[in-house]
């Protein structure tokens, strides 16, 4: 197998136990207020990808920890994931119309619909990781809900986003240092917490954690010059959301400050010293492997 293909099967057969989780974390639409529940709904049933459960179950494997026990806090991490799609798409924010092949949240309901589904799905995915999965120690689950929150407040996801929209307005005076400190808040902060947050519940010790962590972080860069680049040469039907919004709002974006040929060559940079880290995982070290190669040849 090769480009991709082991990881791509196993993202297959986790995708069913995480769509059930996500199900269970989630009130039922008819639970009063029972449009902001519906609207919950819609935004997390809508095909993600469901990459950051897939991150925490490896980080899981990697540790040697049995994967199943992990899932609730995969789909934890994926509601919060959502929130930030959800805000990202607002007028505000993107002002994007369609996201996972859909009208946006905003779109299909209004914005202030929009504003509080976001608030509703980060508060229930910090909520869920207090208390989920069952038989985590005290002193790991409170490390693992900071650790989590960290990753998506204002010295991470949060902050990379607030960069991300002030560039709109004006690129910064070092565009090449405000890029890759964009890239590690929005994107890579919430993947490289994803696994080690995996490693973390099955009782890694903090080297481990630490390299895991460090495989994260690579793995979130490599996602979003991908990511960058796609917005470019990718397609609305394959991608599920309109694409070239980047360049008519002005984003400081890989493609955008470096072009096409050296964003594909520093994601072929990043794949090769990500490989490095992966192959010295004491275990998982193969699917992590696969996981690079599906995120260097990924349409979608
Ligand atoms: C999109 O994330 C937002 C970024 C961080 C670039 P994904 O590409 O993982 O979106 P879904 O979850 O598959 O829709
Ligand atoms: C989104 O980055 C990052 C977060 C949602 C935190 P983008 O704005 O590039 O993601 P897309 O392209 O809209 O999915
Ligand atoms: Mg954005
Ligand atoms: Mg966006
Ligand atoms: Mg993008």
């Amino acid at each position: 197998m090769s480009g991709g293909d082991a990881f791509r099967e196993y993202l297959a057969a986790l995708l069913p136990r995480v769509e059930t989780e996500l199900d269970r974390l989630l009130p039922p639409a008819a639970t009063p207020p029972a449009t902001l529940h519906e609207a919950m709904r819609y935004a997390v049933f809508a095909g993600g990808k469901r990459l950051r459960p897939a991150l925490v179950a490896l980080g899981a494997r990697a540790a040697g920890g049995d994967e199943d026990a992990v899932l609730a806090a995969g789909a934890a991490l994926e509601l919060i994931h959502t929130y930030s799609l959800v805000h990202d798409d607002l007028p505000a924010l993107d002002d994007d119309d369609l996201r996972r092949g859909r009208p946006t949240v905003h779109k299909r309901y209004d914005e202030a619909t929009a504003i509080l589904v976001g608030d509703a799905l980060l508060t229930l995915g910090l909520a869920a990781l207090a208390s989920e999965p069952a038989g985590i120690a005290a002193d790991r689950r409170r490390t693992a809900v900071a650790l989590v929150g960290e990753a998506v407040g204002s010295t991470g996801m949060i902050g990379g986003q607030v960069e991300d929209l002030a560039a709109e307005r004006a690129w910064p005076d070092d565009p090449a240092r405000a890029l890759a400190r964009i890239h590690r808040g929005k994107t890579a902060a919430l993947i490289a917490a994803a696994c080690e947050l995996g490693a973390l519940l099955a009782g890694a010790d903090a080297a481990l954690r630490t390299h895991l962590a460090g495989l994260g972080e690579r793995l979130g860069l490599m996602f979003q010059i991908a990511d960058d680049m796609l917005d470019q040469v990718g397609t609305t039907v394959s991608l599920g959301k309109t694409v070239g919004k980047d360049a008519r709002a002005h984003k400081l974006t890989y493609p955008a400050l470096h072009g096409l040929d050296e964003s594909r060559a520093e994601l072929d940079r990043l794949r090769r010293e990500a490989a490095g880290v992966a192959a010295s995982l004491p275990r998982a070290g193969d699917l992590f492997g696969s996981l690079i190669d599906y995120l260097a040849s990924r349409d979608h």
